[in-house]
């Protein structure tokens, strides 16, 4: 079959890429969607278990950081398309290993941008880069204020600094190049498949197996969350609609200070799993602060909400109620994910 669009989706094995993956996969079997991830940690492939076997699905095992084999593969296929999604992410681990977080998030961008401009050196016509960036590239806010996306960029961490790189490097590509890109700077995501050592999943499995909730600091740090699915649909109207060179900031409009949102989850947890009431808060435990701890992130969605109609489709409350019942249903995900099974799962389903 002659594929309408040929779209390479990087880190589609994560938790985000995944969303992407199934969505792109499902909505569209006129493309076709070819997720290219290396299975850090971070990937786990029991996330597309229902997408795998799409005819219009492939999945390619390739390091972004190594020049040639990106190269290659994008020889292969010939997309026409790259959704940039492959990343280190996890703040606290950028604080111990840096340096992997220049490796994949500036040199691994740029290898991508690289083997896009060698297979689209005839015309940059009917292709597209879009890169998927983080809010944590503008710093800190203080009590009051929003990123706008002609915020300047004050990244304070290891990973947004690595992530703030990579979105200048894209920009100045479309600047020197012509090259045709598109971006989008997204507040915390939280769903289902999400790796257990961000916040909301890392307090419900430890409220499931009773464990200490760390908060880190006074816990009076505030960030801006979106339903990952939420993200996902964004991310599918920004590379259809959004204009090219173009920078869209996507948000929930719903700050939460982490204490008040350990609380809220104790109080769903206590509900879901039985228990009395003020259980699972008693779990609560404060811990050593973050280094260079960002106090609030918060983005002005407007922009995307004006020019392009999204808007998020659950409210904050409908999106943790979904999210902590695939926890509690998928025990045997999580499992997997907290003994290390899940990396098996690519030795036995590609090798
Ligand atoms: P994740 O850590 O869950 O997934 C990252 C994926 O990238 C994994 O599948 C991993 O195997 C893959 N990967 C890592 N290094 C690679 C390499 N060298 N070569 C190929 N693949 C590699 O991350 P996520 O939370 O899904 O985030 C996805 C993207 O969205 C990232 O670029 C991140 O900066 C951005 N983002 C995340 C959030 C959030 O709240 N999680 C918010 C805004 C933006
Ligand atoms: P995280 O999920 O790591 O996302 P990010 O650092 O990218 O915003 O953390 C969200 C917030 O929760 C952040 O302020 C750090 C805090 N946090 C805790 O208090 N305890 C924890 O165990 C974790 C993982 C995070």
């Amino acid at each position: 079959m002659e594929y309408k669009k040929k779209i390479v989706i990087t880190g589609g094995a994560g938790f985000i890429g995944s969303h992407v993956v199934r969505l792109f996969v499902s909505k569209y079997p006129e493309y076709q969607i070819i997720n290219l991830d290396i299975l850090t940690y971070a990937g786990n492939l029991e996330n597309l278990t229902d997408v795998e076997n799409a005819p219009n699905y492939k999945f390619e095992k390739v390091d972004i950081v190594d020049a040639n084999a990106v190269l290659e593969v994008f020889k292969k296929y010939n997309f026409d398309s790259v959704i940039h999604l492959a990343a280190e992410s996890h703040v606290d681990r950028s604080i111990t290993d840096p340096n992997s977080f220049v490796m994949t998030n500036v040199v691994g961008t740029a290898n991508l941008l690289n083997a896009s401009r060698e297979i689209w050196k005839d015309s940059f016509e009917g292709k597209k880069f879009y890169h998927v960036s983080t809010d944590e590239v503008y710093g800190s806010l203080g009590k009051t204020g929003l990123f706008l996306e002609t915020t300047p960029y004050d990244p304070q961490s290891p990973y947004s600094a690595s992530k703030a790189s990579s979105d200048h490097l894209v920009r100045a590509y479309g600047n020197t190049y012509d090259f045709p890109f598109v971006l989008t700077n997204c507040s915390n995501n939280y769903g289902q498949n999400q790796f257990p050592e961000k916040l909301l999943p890392l307090m419900i499995h430890n409220i499931k197996n009773s464990k200490a909730l760390p908060v880190y600091g006074d816990g009076n740090y505030t960030r801006d969350w979106l339903y990952v699915i939420d993200h996902a649909r964004a991310i599918d109207l920004v590379f259809h609609e959004g204009k090219p060179s173009e920078t869209y900031n996507i948000g929930g409009f719903n700050e939460w200070k982490n204490i008040d949102i350990v609380n809220l989850l104790c109080k769903i947890m206590d509900k879901k799993l039985g228990s009395e009431e003020g259980t699972a808060s008693k779990l609560i435990t404060y811990v050593k602060d973050r280094p260079g701890h960002d106090r609030r992130y918060a983005i002005d969605a407007t922009k995307i909400n004006k020019e392009l109609g999204w808007k998020p489709s659950v409210t904050f409350e409908e999106g943790l109620e979904i999210t902590v019942d695939w926890y509690l249903k998928n025990e045997k995900w999580l499992d997997n994910v907290t003994s290390g099974d899940y990396q098996k799962y690519y030795d036995n389903m590609y090798e």
